[in-house]
């Protein structure tokens, strides 16, 4: 039987303002590299002093780009577009989850965040503080990020879905002096309470914090630290109307994210400002198409997320695009919510996650079909592999059958879009990332770094980028040693991203999911180790392991196996052992996050290990995902995996 051709959907021929631009920038890049980032930053923003070198690699793996070049972000994101005349644009259509509205325009924007400036300044924040962002996605969460970036304070959003204990370890880490955060938020149809998580990280440790900003949302009762916890709107009206910016250089931090790793602490991710801004500026209009005069974008991100930094705040702004922001769930009060809010705001480009497209597979088409999605004439995908089926009932469900998908590769530390479709001259392959963006240079390689073939014949291995570019990290938060070894060691030269891929014989990339211990659930990045270790905090748990197994939804779904403290569940204490599933999965939710909290929790005698004591965590996954265990032969104990089988067939340990 031969293989099924590859289908392929060429792009549009009305996307030739953008094949025009991609042949022109494809063919100045592969010119001069470096000549053509240069252009790319000064066409696309503003400099109150111009660069002198593009790149400095002279301290490799750190990078300096557009040396001596000064320039304020929020400038470039608003203050420049009311400048030019653009103040009546809308920059934001904010749609609150209960059913109100905002409509922001960039004279709007300018003023909130001049205020917002003015509020952190009165509260002692100076240029490099660190301020910590702990909010929902309500419009003040982008003017605080701007305010920040204003006032040259690096700001550290983290997602208002983490616990306490995660945002107090976050916190802790960058030092943060101020703390901006709500009353609560708004989400699947209820007020929930946000600010007691910040009162019981500060309770709980994060000395640094001197202030709290507090956001009214919902209105419900807050604890109040005389002192120390400050009213947003107060301190707003309080600040003056107006607010000088001054201009950094470009390689000023403009933020830090931190994002999982391979061990148990979240690495802080750091970007700065000149390089960043380029890539966000370029990567959104290329790949999206994007016409500022008449496109309403949307990506459904939340800014607690790196997508929800570059193409939420950064990008859209850059570029003066008119965004739409939802705050909320997509089926609240409906599972047509999304469309509805296509349909009355004439959305053009719309961008989300493989996993939320498979959520509306498993809801029905029967959903979208209820609205006019007419408007929408390009979709993009980003955060894990998107499978060809998804990609298809995207594109014809949501897209018409018309319109383009983009697949978009990167990473919280790339900054930006590497590896996509350009809409305009793509042929697209359904769950292909296809190619580097013009300026990205990406290989795939072997085991041993060698190159493999971007001809001829198929090869699989691991996605490295050989050239730095300017949206890269420029660290990890006061770990320089572990930014040299996570990224520069496995390749040294390269940097290795921790995916998979196979490259077709036409050259193109598929991406192939991580290699390392860094599940993906939701397009979320979660390390084993970050869930072992809030597992083994549990009095009851002795030891445990946790897989990523494939799930239809989630792309991966958390699996965990524990064993048991001696005397757990016989009355030691820890409860009946029947509950204790449930509750581990609830510790792990107080620990970390609710996005982290396992799928199942199996209890078992014994975990496969080496016999240098390490956990084969291969077979664990084959158990997880219901597949013939593999080869055992470097088990200390061969037969632990027939015992973990049996046990499981007996009990099946599924809460
Ligand atoms: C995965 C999200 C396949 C990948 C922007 C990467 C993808 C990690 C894709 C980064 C894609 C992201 N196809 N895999 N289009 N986009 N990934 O830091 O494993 O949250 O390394 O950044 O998500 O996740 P992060």
């Amino acid at each position: 039987m031969t293989a099924p051709a590859q289908e392929t959907f060429p792009p549009p021929p009305e996307l030739a303002r953008s094949a025009a631009e991609a042949g022109e920038h494809a063919e100045r890049a592969a010119a001069d590299r470096l000549g053509f980032w240069g252009d790319r930053a000064r066409e696309l923003l503003t400099w109150e002093t111009g660069f002198e070198e593009v790149l400095d690699w002279s301290a490799a793996p750190f990078a300096r780009w557009y040396t001596g070049g000064r320039l304020n972000a929020c400038v470039n994101a608003v203050d420049r577009h009311v400048a030019a005349g653009l103040g009546d644009r809308v920059a934001f259509h904010w749609v609150g989850e209960p059913g109100d509205t905002r409509t922001i325009t960039y004279s709007q924007l300018h003023e909130q965040v001049q205020r917002a400036a003015g509020a952190l300044e009165a509260l002692g924040v100076q240029p490099g503080d660190r301020v910590a962002i702990y909010l929902p996605m309500v419009s003040e969460a982008i003017v605080a990020m701007l305010a920040c970036a204003r006032v040259g304070a690096p700001h550290s959003v983290v997602f208002s879905g983490f616990s306490a204990e995660a945002l107090r370890t976050r916190i802790e880490d960058a030092g943060a002096r101020v703390v901006i955060t709500a009353d609560g938020a708004f989400r699947r149809g209820a007020a929930a309470p946000l600010k007691p998580a910040v009162d019981a990280a500060l309770a709980a440790g994060a000395p640094s914090v001197e202030h709290v900003l507090v956001v009214r949302r919902t209105e419900g009762e807050v604890a109040w630290t005389e002192g120390r916890d400050v009213w947003w709107h107060d301190a707003l009206e309080a600040a003056p109307a107006t607010h000088e910016a001054q201009a950094f250089d470009a390689e000023h931090p403009l933020f830090i994210l931190y994002t999982s790793g391979t061990t148990g602490k979240p690495k802080g991710i750091l970007h700065t400002t000149g390089g960043y801004l380029t890539q966000a500026a370029h990567t959104h209009r290329t790949v999206f198409d994007l016409h500022p005069e008449t496109d309403v974008y949307w990506c459904g991100a939340d800014v607690g997320w790196v997508t929800g930094h570059t193409y939420i705040v950064y990008g859209p702004l850059l570029n003066a695009a008119t965004s739409v922001v939802y705050e909320g769930t997509p089926n609240t009060p409906h599972e047509g919510r999304w469309w509805e809010i296509v349909q009355q705001y004439g959305v053009s480009i719309l961008y989300t996650a493989p996993t939320t497209v498979r959520t509306f597979m498993k809801w029905g088409e029967q959903v979208p079909a209820r609205y006019d999605l007419s408007s929408l004439r390009l979709l993009g995908s980003v955060g894990e592999p998107i499978n060809p089926e998804a990609w298809r009932w995207y594109r014809r469900n949501i897209g018409g059958d018309r319109t383009p998908v983009v697949d978009t590769w990167w990473q919280t530390e790339t900054g930006g879009i590497m590896i996509s479709p350009l809409p305009g001259v793509t042929t697209l392959k359904p769950g292909s990332a296809q190619t580097p963006l013009p300026g990205i240079s990406a290989e795939v390689v072997d085991d041993e770094g060698a190159v493999l073939a971007a001809d001829g014949a198929e090869t699989t291995g691991y996605l490295v980028l050989t050239e730095p570019w300017p949206g890269m990290l420029r660290g990890i938060w006061g770990d320089e040693q572990r930014y040299r070894d996570t990224y520069w060691s496995r390749f040294p030269g390269r940097y290795f991203a921790g995916d998979g891929a196979r490259r077709d014989a036409d050259g193109d990339i598929w991406l192939l999911g991580r290699v390392d211990d860094v599940m993906n659930v939701s397009g979320h990045r979660i390390s084993t180790t970050e869930v072992e270790s809030a597992l083994v905090s549990h009095p009851a748990v002795a030891e445990a392991a946790v897989v990523g197994a494939a799930d239809e939804t989630t792309g991966q779904g958390i699996v965990a196996f524990v064993i048991l403290r001696g005397g757990a569940g016989e009355g030691g204490g820890a409860g009946d052992v029947a509950d204790l599933p449930q509750a581990l999965r609830q510790h792990v939710a107080t620990q970390i996050s609710p996005i982290a909290k396992p799928r199942s929790v199996l209890v078992v005698d014994e975990l496969p290990k080496t016999r240098s004591g390490k956990i084969m965590r291969r077979l664990l996954r084959d158990v997880a995902e219901d597949r013939a265990v593999g080869d055992v032969t470097t088990l200390a104990d061969a037969t632990v995996m027939g015992r973990i089988s049996a046990g499981l067939r007996a009990a099946p340990g599924e809460d």
